[in-house]
């Protein structure tokens, strides 16, 4: 009864196959074919329960079980012939179950649908990206926490505004991003566990009357559980929303830190080289060492958080339960976390293979009178004043030493008791560079012993 020209899985309404272009448009094999494993996983997840359950006979389910792994090995050698008459990775697999199999795979889609097929798929292709994502922040995180170890006591400058503002250490400055790596990393790990509830078994959209156990195939996927409602199951794109907004978050992060290293490497900053590995040269000017990689990461965020603003926008306004607009989440993730990953792992390999310039870092941490609040703080201390007083002085000194074209440690004592007769020699040691960030013991400062403390608490957790 079957017409060749309509479609072979359910054909049986219409008298005419679809247009090309309505081909075209529908299909979505083109990308889909990503999730075979995931698809093939499912299936035989669905085919035990069902031969457990008693719906189909175990025989068929064997026959089915085996099938499919015969389906996917050809799919992982590249045997595999995809048709996008068969439109999506669904019914292909199923199409040459039957080929492979014969008529017990007309039995596999029992008690499911394409709806709770595909979001089941999704799901677990997400689910392991989740997991890389945490391998690549682990594996970041641990790079960056040898760079704060190897420099807790490197001194440079720190920055507001890109102006000058106090030193601080390399070290201190390097777990910042481990801050900011771990709450990405904290960011997967709740997203993961919040969406690990398996939609398989809500059918088209409102279960199905076989007796089904869902609890099996959720436990056989690694689920913790069944998701509860069968509408929500087959419509909620959540937890890819809550991939790509994590994975934005974390983009954010790399970009800030890849410019970070734009600045640092030029030649004005000198205050890391990078290493060839992550650079390139020019074609054009023999002395160029352009840190692509960097760069490459920086520009990442931009279809990554794409991505996130595509998917929200596709699904706003959906109606219960799936609509056709659904197919296309896929696309979008699965380039977002491509180059999630991609600029991960090269932004690891760039600050593993890093080296900061130790000298140039110490000498900049000096520049822009940046011990001038350790000046205003010591005027609070040793003299008394009050700080907004402090404050005031401290301007005028720096005003001095700019006029005068040197540092605040360079002006004589002289000079300073012309501006606050209570000034004393005293004043000299804390001006150092060194001394600054010494003092700053508070938790979470700068000092080297706190830097090392965080280090060490870090490096238990990860
Ligand atoms: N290719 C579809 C998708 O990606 C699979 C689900 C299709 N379901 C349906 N009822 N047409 O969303």
């Amino acid at each position: 009864m079957t017409d060749q020209s309509s479609n072979q899985m359910w054909g049986g309404r219409f008298a005419a196959g679809p247009d090309a272009i309505m081909e075209a448009i529908n299909a979505s094999i083109g990308f889909d074919q990503r999730m075979a494993a995931q698809d093939i996983a499912g299936s035989r997840a669905h085919a035990a329960m069902l031969a457990a359950t008693g719906v189909i006979t175990d025989s068929d389910a064997q026959a089915i079980r085996e099938g499919l792994l015969t389906v996917l090995s050809e799919i992982q050698n590249g045997e595999f012939q995809f048709s996008t008459a068969l439109e999506d990775i669904h019914m292909n697999v199923e199409a040459r179950l039957k080929e492979v199999i014969g008529e017990p795979a007309g039995r596999l889609h029992t008690g499911r649908s394409r709806n709770d097929q595909v979001a089941t798929d999704f799901k677990l292709w997400v689910r392991d990206q989740f997991d890389a994502a945490v391998s690549g922040l682990l594996a970041l995180i641990r790079a960056l926490l040898a760079q704060a170890e190897a420099g807790a006591d490197w001194v440079m400058p720190g920055f507001t505004h890109l102006q000058v503002a106090q030193p601080v250490t390399w070290g201190h400055h390097m777990m910042a991003y481990v801050e900011m790596f771990g709450r990405d990393l904290s960011r997967v790990r709740d997203a993961r566990a919040r969406m690990n509830e398996s939609p398989l078994g809500a059918a088209a959209l409102a279960g199905t009357s076989f007796p089904i156990d869902r609890q099996m195939t959720a436990e056989a996927l690694g689920f913790d559980r069944p998701a509860a409602n069968s509408l929500d199951a087959v419509s909620d794109r959540d937890f890819a929303l809550e991939f790509l907004s994590t994975a934005s978050i974390c983009a954010v992060h790399l970009s800030r830190f890849a410019e970070e290293l734009v600045i640092w490497s030029s030649a004005q900053f000198r205050f890391v080289t990078l290493s060839d590995r992550f650079s390139t040269g020019s074609s054009i000017m023999p002395q160029k060492k352009n840190p692509d990689a960097a760069e490459l990461i920086r520009a990442k965020v931009g279809r990554i958080y794409g991505a996130n603003t595509a998917l929200m926008m596709v699904m706003k306004g959906l109606p219960l339960a799936y609509s056709k607009d659904m197919q296309e989440d896929k696309e979008q993730v699965f380039d977002a976390a491509d180059n999630w990953m991609l600029a991960l792992a090269a932004m690891e390999g760039m600050v593993k293979d890093m080296t900061a310039n130790r000298e140039s870092l110490a000498a900049a941490a000096g520049s822009g009178f940046s011990t001038a609040t350790d000046l205003a703080d010591w005027l609070v201390r040793v003299p008394g004043l009050p700080f907004r007083d402090a404050h005031h002085v401290t301007g005028s000194l720096v005003a001095m030493a700019e006029s005068k074209g040197c540092d605040l440690p360079d002006l004589t004592l002289e000079d300073m008791q012309s501006v606050h007769a209570d000034i004393t020699d005293n004043v000299y040691s804390v001006l150092t560079v060194e001394n600054s960030v010494n003092s700053r013991q508070s938790y979470g400062g700068t000092a080297p012993d706190q830097v090392r403390a965080q280090v060490k608490r870090w490096k238990a957790l990860v």
